[in-house]
């Protein structure tokens, strides 16, 4: 004990272990429960992938028909959550809201810290009730009334309904937007021991109850370099437009991060050294996504000529910075009219059945509480000198 390795950011230290996600940062292999992202992005529905990472195995149709069930009749939010939703000044960050609101969610839910056993009914509560919580934002940004959930519809459409129906007008949810966000709310759903996950796991390491362990998720994967760079990637590729293209000009200034501070939003990834999966999928798919709904987005073609010149800069190669899940999502995100201050919220969505599996896993595990320790830098012994006798 006496002993302390320095790791800052624990580039090096595995703090569990975890039979959720497999991911090989030198080949850009990602798995979940064994299934490649390739296959499950391809095939699967964002329910089965959820509930295969939460409880280990896709689910049966019995199954699946029971967790889908389940979460339709948990969509509604108490409506005494509005409350504390209507406090928040219009100009909230939906992100600073959701994450309030589902720590609130723990003091509607007593029996998640009393010591009632019912998991699955707080698994079910969030899947269901995140994307209700998720969309007032967005309605009240528009000054419009929020959508009830329609629970005839499945959940992604029930989501977008949420998100888009108006009063004065029949809304019908386009399948290519749904599979669209099916595929991304898929690649988003787990990434092993992120920031955002390691901190859920942190948390309810303390036994903490599930909805603030969470929210503490929540609240880290909103910083710029989580989740929070979906948000900069479209701010960043906007302003390069705005400026007439100059994609070489903002290539010196992320090379110069050191004296810039600026970073190339969308490059780079802690373990990704070859190529993120996940970017590929959804490069792919942005093409695919635009020319389906005659989306013509000057913003893509800025995008890609970004990425080809940090891909042939000797900065980019020598470190080993490709484009990660954040660069092309957004492109993607505004295709399907979500507004950009909502993209980093998409990405909490998907990532709920991630943090809910690991949360799961880590207390089956019975895991000690995390406590990361240090080395002390600071001054050694001195004497207290009295407030008059200080200089
Ligand atoms: N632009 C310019 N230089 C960069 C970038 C970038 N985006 N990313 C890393 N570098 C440089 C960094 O300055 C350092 O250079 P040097 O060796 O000269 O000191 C070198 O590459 C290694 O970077 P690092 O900061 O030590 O790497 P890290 O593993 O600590 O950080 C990262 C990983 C993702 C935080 C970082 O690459 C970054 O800030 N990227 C931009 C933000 C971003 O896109 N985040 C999303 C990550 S993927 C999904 C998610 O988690 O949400």
């Amino acid at each position: 004990t006496g002993y302390v390795t320095l790791d800052r950011g624990y580039k090096n230290t595995g703090a569990t272990q975890s039979a959720i996600t497999f991911l090989d940062g030198e080949e850009g292999i990602l798995r979940y429960r064994g299934y490649s992202i390739e296959e499950l992005a391809a095939k699967a529905s964002f329910l089965e992938v959820s509930y295969l990472l939460i409880y280990g195995e896709l689910p049966t149709q019995e199954q699946y028909d029971s967790f889908a069930t389940a979460i339709r009749r948990h969509t509604l939010v108490n409506e005494d959550m509005r409350k504390i939703f209507d406090g928040f000044p219009v100009s909230a960050h939906p992100m600073c809201v959701l994450g309030s609101l589902v720590n609130a969610m723990a003091a509607f839910y007593p029996d998640s810290y009393d010591g009632s056993n019912n998991t699955d009914l707080h698994i079910t509560r969030l899947m269901a009730k995140l994307p209700t919580i998720a969309t007032w934002s967005y309605k009240r940004s528009l000054g419009h009334p929020t959508n009830y959930p329609k629970n005839e519809l499945d959940y992604i459409p029930n989501f977008l309904n949420m998100m888009f129906a108006l009063p004065v007008e029949d809304y019908k949810v386009d399948p290519v937007v749904a599979e669209a966000l099916n595929v991304l709310l898929i690649l988003h759903a787990d990434h092993e021991q992120n920031c955002s996950t390691s901190t859920v796991r942190l948390v309810g390491s303390s036994q903490a109850n599930i909805y603030s362990s969470i929210a503490a998720g929540i609240n880290a994967l909103w910083g710029p370099l989580h989740g929070g760079a979906n948000q900069e990637v479209i701010e960043m590729l906007e302003e390069i437009k705005a400026g007439g293209g100059d994609v070489a000009k903002y290539i010196d200034m992320a090379k110069n991060a050191k004296t810039t501070g600026f970073r190339l939003f969308g490059f780079g990834h802690r373990v990704y050294k070859n190529f993120d999966p996940r970017a590929k999928i959804i490069k792919k798919a942005a093409d695919d996504v635009l020319n389906k709904l005659g989306v013509n987005d000057p913003v893509l073609e800025i995008a890609k000529g970004l990425e080809e010149a940090a891909l042939n800069d000797p900065y980019f190669v020598q470190r080993k910075l490709y484009p990660n899940v954040d660069f092309y999502s957004g492109i993607i995100y505004r295709a399907l009219g979500i507004p950009t201050n909502m993209f980093t919220v998409l990405f909490a969505i998907g990532r709920l059945p991630g943090w809910i599996a690991q949360w799961k896993e880590m207390r089956e595990q019975k895991e000690p509480i995390g406590r990361p320790r240090q080395i002390y830098t600071g001054a050694t012994l001195r004497e207290f000198v009295a407030i008059g006798d200080r200089k």
